[in-house]
């Protein structure tokens, strides 16, 4: 679809997103044609630099577009549609210079108005900048749409991920407010919502009476690098599963919606949230929760810093690195049926997968065999080479009814010629377009927090829980295997 001519204004351009993400994205959108004919991109700070300065940071000297983009002609005028706008001592000012200079420049570009405000800065600050801009009349949609973007985390916890809505809230309508999750713009996870319901072959088994568990893993082999501080405080719990494997998880776990339009499909995914079992006994959160902490230790050949030695870290903390989760879905289609989810750092590889299990035949013929049918498996590969896969039982040739184990598979890379878009240039060129379908609508964002609030409550205040070590390079710590039941072992790519 079209996409309307419009101002993009990032706040904290400064920062290392703007220039390792921000505007890479929107340079390749510029150079696939993607961007309206009058498109410019308003950088807003807090110190003074000049247009100029500030092109040849984000563009012209920008080794994240030099490195990975051979489209240097280009590059010229891309640079002349951004420009910058210093704010002063702090955030918390008097905004009308800045909606002075917006004005301006939609008019001399012929923006119709339309402005989308992205703010990458620290989530502290949200409020403070959408009310800032509500003041100017920033928000209201007179003459075009004005859309605010903002990045996770959404929130600490389920109070102050409230608060942050509300604050929001009492700035831009609901329809106004754009909350990325990266993990939505990947392709593979979009495809998720293609495979269940588009092919008639795999919804129909979509349920307890066919799927034995499900099984997603999410595994790095980073560890938290320069991120200590912000990590520290934070944890594999806040900073992967709340966000983006509940994301993945919704879409897993969710029914068939009416259409494929954005409120329909989130409102599909919020009631899928609301259906997983929350966990507040301390038994419970004892038996189905697993955290660990990644010590010193090899990876590709490399030898690594354990956790508590890397900076910014509390060389006692306990905060994890590894957490893995079994629960259950409270709904008619789920019942019973075990969900195992981990996401960890300092992995032997990245990874990230949802494994279908499916259930044995309810008579098994051919079991003497060798293998035996339980280990039909869907495999839906996130990243990296991403694919499904479907693990299946044929017949070995000669005589009797020996079976193995064989793949159908498909790869994205087998699709060629076509590009894989990033996730933050399809987020970025969604938004544009105001299509919020792969963006977190506020319930949604709280549902998740009501499932993970009292996880992390238990862990930080249970004397009983422990943080298990494990070493960097390993598949996170062995006790992570007793959560899944006896016949069933992670799947360790
Ligand atoms: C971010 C987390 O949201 O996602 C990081 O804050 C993590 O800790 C990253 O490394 C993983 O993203 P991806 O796309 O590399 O899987």
């Amino acid at each position: 679809s079209k996409t309307p001519n419009q101002l993009l204004v990032i706040f904290g351009s400064s920062g290392d997103l703007t220039q390792r993400k921000l505007i890479p994205s929107i340079f390749k959108l510029y150079c696939e044609g993607h961007l309206p004919e009058n498109f410019g991109v308003l950088g807003v700070s807090r110190s003074e630099v000049s247009d100029e300065d500030f092109r040849k940071k984000v563009v012209l000297e920008n080794q994240h577009i030099s490195d990975t983009i051979g489209n240097f002609a280009k590059r010229d005028s891309f640079a002349e549609k951004i420009f910058y706008q210093a704010l002063g001592d702090s955030y918390d000012l008097d905004y009308s210079p800045l909606r002075e200079r917006i004005e301006a420049l939609d008019k001399t570009m012929g923006c119709d108005g339309n402005c989308m405000f992205y703010l990458s800065v620290p989530p502290k600050i949200y409020e403070t900048i959408a009310s800032r801009l509500n003041e100017q009349g920033l928000s209201k949609e007179s003459e075009g749409h004005r859309r605010l973007i903002v990045e996770k985390p959404f929130g600490y916890d389920l109070d102050t991920a409230r608060e942050l809505n509300k604050g929001l809230q009492d700035n831009f309508g609901e329809s106004q407010i754009y909350r990325i999750d990266h993990y939505l713009g990947k392709e593979t996870v979009q495809n998720l919502l293609v495979t269940r319901f588009s092919n008639s072959i795999f919804e129909p088994l979509w349920n307890r009476n066919y799927i034995r568990h499900v099984e997603i893993t999410n595994a790095e082999s980073v560890g938290v690098g320069k991120r200590g501080g912000y990590y520290d405080s934070a944890g594999a719990l806040r900073d992967m599963f709340q966000n983006h494997l509940l994301q993945i998880i919704s879409l897993v776990v969710m029914e068939p919606p009416i259409d494929a339009k954005a409120e329909s499909i989130r409102n599909e995914k919020v009631k899928a949230l609301k259906s997983l079992r929350i966990m507040t006994d301390p038994d419970i959160l004892h038996q189905n929760t697993i955290r660990g902490q990644y010590l010193s230790g090899e990876i590709d050949g490399e030898q690594v810093l354990g956790y508590r030695e890397e900076s910014g870290v509390d060389p006692n903390s306990t905060t994890e690195t590894y957490a893995a989760i079994k629960f259950f879905v409270d709904n008619w289609r789920w019942a019973d049926i075990p969900f195992y989810v981990r996401t960890a750092k300092r992995m032997p590889t990245k990874v990230t997968e949802i494994v279908i299990h499916f259930k044995t035949p309810h008579h098994q013929l051919f079991k003497d065999s060798g293998v035996d049918s339980k280990d039909n498996k869907l495999i839906i590969r996130i990243q990296p080479n991403e694919g499904i896969l479907v693990k299946f039982g044929v017949k070995v040739p000669g005589q009797g009814f020996k079976v193995e184990r064989a793949n159908l598979d498909f790869y994205y890379d087998d699709l060629k010629g076509t590009r894989v878009m990033d996730a933050y240039e399809r987020l970025l060129l969604d938004a544009m377009q105001g299509d919020a379908t792969l963006y977190a609508r506020a319930d949604e964002v709280e549902a998740a927090w009501e499932f993970v609030d009292p996880i992390l409550n238990y862990w930080k205040t249970d004397k009983n829980v422990v943080t298990y070590g494990y070493s960097a390079g390993m598949w996170g710590p062995n006790n992570a295997d007793e959560l899944l039941e006896g016949d069933s072992y992670w799947r360790n790519p």
